[in-house]
């Protein structure tokens, strides 16, 4: 089975104030050398399951924290185990990471498109965040890419800080020319030190007002400029730059999660849909302990209904400006999206809604809201 190979590097150099990702593992060398001896075992356990990629995707956490040779390993153990030509191979870099070195390593192991974590050019903001980049190491690091050759750079963004952030924002925007750009507002994760100061009435965020006020200049501001926006916080430069990685997961295709912490999604159509999703142990004693003994390191595995998948179907594709495909929806659950939905409810719901012969999509003013949107499609169910 094809599916988008995602893996997961949980290290950082220290953890930033605003993230709850599963991250922040110190970097020691002898760990990471390990943990990527791990990581190869696991991607050929998949391949003795049948498992081919579609995308690869090394995210993190922080990526760009692993040695050259253990990129290396990595990327040797698809190139020596699939039939790989064309791919799209993206790895997550902290701009602080990248130097020469790295950028002409990955740059020669295959990979073809890098996501920045700029998050700002302001170095009040990136202190604020407690981030290790600044607006010189951002610049830098853009630099560098474009000098060996990547001609496939996405960069993201945390919108809705602090003030009037949003103009300067912009201005962070223009000053490069990037194939891709991922636009995130400021979310407020518990366990982080930014929700605790919050909670302690040391940081106000914005309202929800404020968010979409500025997530609606951002986005007019990126399609003035030509940029497609594709999914709500993503835009490209032209189509050739949609990630092919992440709208695999938009469209509810499958996907594997290799490293600790990480999520797959398959699912099988035999008699009647039934999907699986599996998430890996989230500690290194029971991660390597599993792939010693020769299995998955899968510490939980939900099974998904038809209901249930159809609900997340239909929440991940309104996540497409183009909207929900019902021949996709078919071709998934064997079913008629309108034997499924009811077709005279939907052209009620045209007020949010774009409905054509194949596709639902929402309307661009109610992007911010989409979360209320989304139950009212669902109560359609007949
Ligand atoms: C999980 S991070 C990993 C990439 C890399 N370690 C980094 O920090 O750039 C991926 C992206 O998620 C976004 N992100 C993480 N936490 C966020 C939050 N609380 N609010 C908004 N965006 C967030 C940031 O834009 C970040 O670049
Ligand atoms: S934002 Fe990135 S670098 Fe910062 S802690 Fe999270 S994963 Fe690590």
């Amino acid at each position: 089975m094809q599916a988008g190979f995602y893996i997961h590097i949980p290290f950082c150099r220290k953890k930033c104030n605003y993230c709850g990702f599963f991250s922040g593992f110190k970097p020691e060398k002898d760990l990471l050398d390990k943990y990527t001896d791990y990581i190869c075992k696991e991607i050929l356990y998949y391949k003795e399951k049948g498992f081919f990629p579609l995308t690869i995707y090394i995210g993190g956490g922080t990526p760009s924290l692993l040695s050259n040779k253990n990129i290396e390993k990595i990327s040797e153990t698809f190139l020596k185990n699939f039939n790989i030509t064309d791919l799209e191979f993206t790895i997550e870099a902290n701009p602080e990471d990248v130097t020469y070195e790295k950028a002409k390593c990955w740059f020669d192991i295959g990979i073809n498109r890098v996501s920045l974590g700029f998050e700002s050019m302001n170095d009040t903001i990136l202190k604020f965040l407690g981030r290790s980049n600044s607006q010189i190491t951002n610049k830098k690091s853009y630099e560098i890419l474009r000098e060996i050759g990547f001609n496939n750079i996405s960069i993201d963004f945390i919108s809705s800080i602090m003030g009037n952030d949003t103009e300067e924002l912009i201005n962070s925007i223009d000053s490069f020319e990037a194939e891709h750009y991922s636009i995130y507002s400021l979310t407020l994760d518990e366990n982080t030190k930014l929700y605790n100061d919050y909670k302690k009435n040391l940081f106000t965020p914005k309202s929800d007002f404020d968010y979409s006020k500025d997530l609606n200049i951002i986005r007019k501001h990126l399609m003035k400029k030509g940029y497609i926006h594709y999914e709500v916080s993503n835009f490209a430069k032209s189509k050739k730059y949609f990630s092919i990685h992440n709208t695999n997961y938009w469209n509810y295709s499958p996907y594997i999660g290799i490293g600790m912490g990480s999520v797959g999604f398959y699912y099988q159509i035999e008699n009647k849909f039934k999907g699986y999703r599996f998430t890996n142990f989230k500690n290194f004693r029971d991660y390597f302990e599993s792939i010693n003994k020769g299995l998955l390191p899968i510490f939980e595995t939900e099974e998904i209904e038809l209901e249930k998948a159809t609900l997340e179907f239909t929440m991940l594709g309104l996540r497409k400006m183009s909207g929900i495909d019902l021949k996709n929806f078919k071709k998934i659950f064997k079913i008629d999206f309108y034997d499924y939905f009811e077709k005279e409810k939907i052209n009620k719901l045209e007020k949010y809604l774009k409905i054509s012969e194949n596709k639902i999509a929402l309307r661009k003013n109610y992007i911010n809201v989409m979360n209320t949107i989304i139950p009212l499609l669902w109560e359609t169910k007949r």
